[in-house]
């Protein structure tokens, strides 16, 4: 049957209590278990692996400098209730239900990280081979913005999030504090993802749906759900005074990209008030009236419904358009209904001036960034799949990205169109949401390139054999500082990144989870400077 939207009030994640508080630490457990979980009014209890058993996972909240220590603890089963491909690297020969966290978007050293192979089973009885500690330390030394952590274990993070394994992580500062933007109850952090159902209200996610079938369970090549989840509810509503409202918004889906949009009852659309990007402030406030979000991306915005008392306005986005996915796509997200009574007086503001932000200009800089060319590209596994890849390699393949620490690099990524009558089922036109642990960068801009005269091999060894075109800026919402970028078909996208605060090992990866684990990922080294 159909599902009803907007019955179920928008849950907001808890707050979690620190076991033990020094004057510049906390310390935090947090238990990896099964938990029982109600997507939606009219559908059962159904199995979730959550943070504390929760999903989403209680939020943490620290001031920036403060050290946050967490002991993050399994006790999950050694099987996964979701289709396990034991192909993929990490999943062979190991238990299904292997877990790291990783905290997205944190200045963190290396081994509080969560390494993708740093993954540990349940009470620590399995371990990865980068394994080496059980209580990650993050300094939060970075400025006031919204990260979130997740699960990274290599070759089934797409399923332990899917399975709820995924909670937000605020840093607050004295300047954000100073900016008397809408705090308490009206800053609400909203986890945004697609998902799908089974008639009896459990999670859906396929088992294999790409030819040829030899392997089975399979890793698919996208998932794109046929539902809206906020919070951990199906097409849920919030209640809200008629005033402003600070909203945290997160794409944690696996595949999924979304146009944002805001719909009043006249169906007149209504704008975002934007304060931040992925890294935190940005310049000035900016008035959207759509933007993109693509998975890990995140967009912090005010929205102001003190004109709207009595209406309803709807979170909406935009229909997807992608090839040999035939789900229709619905393009509800969530309901705000300005139905409650102001409170106290609304003292928060919308101020202009956010925070000074740094514009990086790389023909200014001395010594010259490097540049580093990547093209989003196509093979074969040993099980004759069709994979995606960065330049060829695979996540087992020797390291090419190793930068000296406090240097700064360009990247540039280009992006073919895939054939959309592709027999190996790939869906074209799809854009990489492309993430390197540790920086926080800036987008310079994307040129369009011909994507029938392009030289693959001569454009990543020295920059030659392509045919550039247009160059557009940055979207709107996009400037300022990032962790993750939008990697377009058909495009050159540019990033310019510094490399800061730690050496080691790192990775760097395609976002969509389906192409993270089947070996859109690479190690990222920082060096020691070479003097
Ligand atoms: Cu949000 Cu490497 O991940
Ligand atoms: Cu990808």
């Amino acid at each position: 049957g159909t599902i009803e939207k907007f019955v179920d009030e928008l849950p907001i994640p808890q707050v979690l209590n620190p076991v033990s508080q020094g004057n510049d630490s906390a310390y935090y457990e947090v238990e990896m278990k099964c938990g029982s979980h109600k997507f939606h009014r009219d559908f059962n209890e159904t199995i979730i692996y959550g943070y504390n058993g929760i999903y989403p996972g209680p939020t943490i909240e620290t001031m920036r400098g403060q050290t946050v220590n967490v002991k993050w603890i399994n006790h999950l089963p050694l099987d996964h209730f979701l289709p396990v491909d034991k192909t993929l690297p990490g999943a062979m020969n190991n238990p299904e239900v292997r877990t790291v966290v990783h905290l997205h978007g944190a200045n963190v050293a290396p081994d509080s990280d969560g390494h993708p192979e740093a993954w540990f089973t349940r009470n620590f009885a399995d371990v990865g081979p980068k394994y080496s500690r059980q209580v990650f330390e993050y300094p939060n030394d970075q400025q006031a913005t919204t990260l979130w952590y997740h699960d990274h274990a290599l070759g089934v993070t797409r399923l332990n999030l899917y399975a709820g394994l995924a909670g937000f992580y605020l840093i607050h500062d004295e300047h954000e504090l100073s900016l008397d933007l809408p705090k308490g109850k009206y800053d609400i952090p909203l986890m945004i993802q697609d998902k799908t159902f089974r008639a009896d209200g459990s999670l859906f996610y396929p088992a294999n749906t790409v030819p040829p079938a030899s392997v089975h369970p399979s890793v698919v090549r996208a998932f794109i759900g046929n539902t809206m989840v906020v919070n951990g509810k199906v097409w849920p509503y919030l209640n809200v005074e008629p005033r402003k409202y600070r909203f945290r918004m997160l794409n944690a889906s696996n595949t999924n990209g979304f146009t944002f949009y805001l719909l009043d009852e006249n169906n007149k659309r209504q704008p975002f008030l934007q304060i931040g990007t992925d890294g935190g402030m940005i310049r000035k406030t900016k008035r959207l009236i759509e933007f993109p979000l693509d998975p890990a991306e995140r967009l912090d915005v005010i929205i102001d419904f003190s004109k709207f008392a009595g209406q309803t306005i709807t979170l909406r986005t935009e229909e997807l358009n992608l090839q040999g996915f035939p789900e229709t796509f619905k393009e509800d997200v969530m309901e705000f209904r300005v139905g409650l009574e102001v409170e106290c007086e609304d003292e928060s503001k919308i101020p202009i001036k956010l925070r000074h932000f740094e514009k990086l200009k790389p023909k200014k800089m001395d010594p010259k960034p490097k540049t580093r060319r990547f093209v989003m590209t196509e093979d074969q596994d040993a099980q004759s799949r069709l994979m995606l890849t960065i330049n060829h390699l695979m996540f087992h393949d020797p390291a090419t990205e190793t930068p000296e620490i406090d240097s700064v690099e360009i990247w540039e990524f280009a992006s073919p169109i895939f054939n959309p009558n592709s027999p190996l089922g790939i869906p074209p036109n799809i854009t990489h949401p492309i993430h390197p642990h540790l920086v926080q960068f800036q987008i310079l801009e994307r040129q369009d390139f011909d994507i029938n005269d392009f030289n693959e091999q001569e454009w990543i060894n020295n920059g030659k054999g392509i045919k550039l075109g247009k160059k557009h800026p940055p979207d709107p919402s996009e400037i300022g500082w990032k962790d993750t970028v939008r990697v377009e078909p058909g495009k050159v996208t540019r990033i310019i990144v510094p490399f800061k605060n730690y050496t080691g090992e790192y990775v760097w990866h395609c976002h969509i989870l389906e192409h993270e684990d089947h070996d859109m990922m690479r190690p990222l080294i920082i060096t020691e400077k070479n003097c």
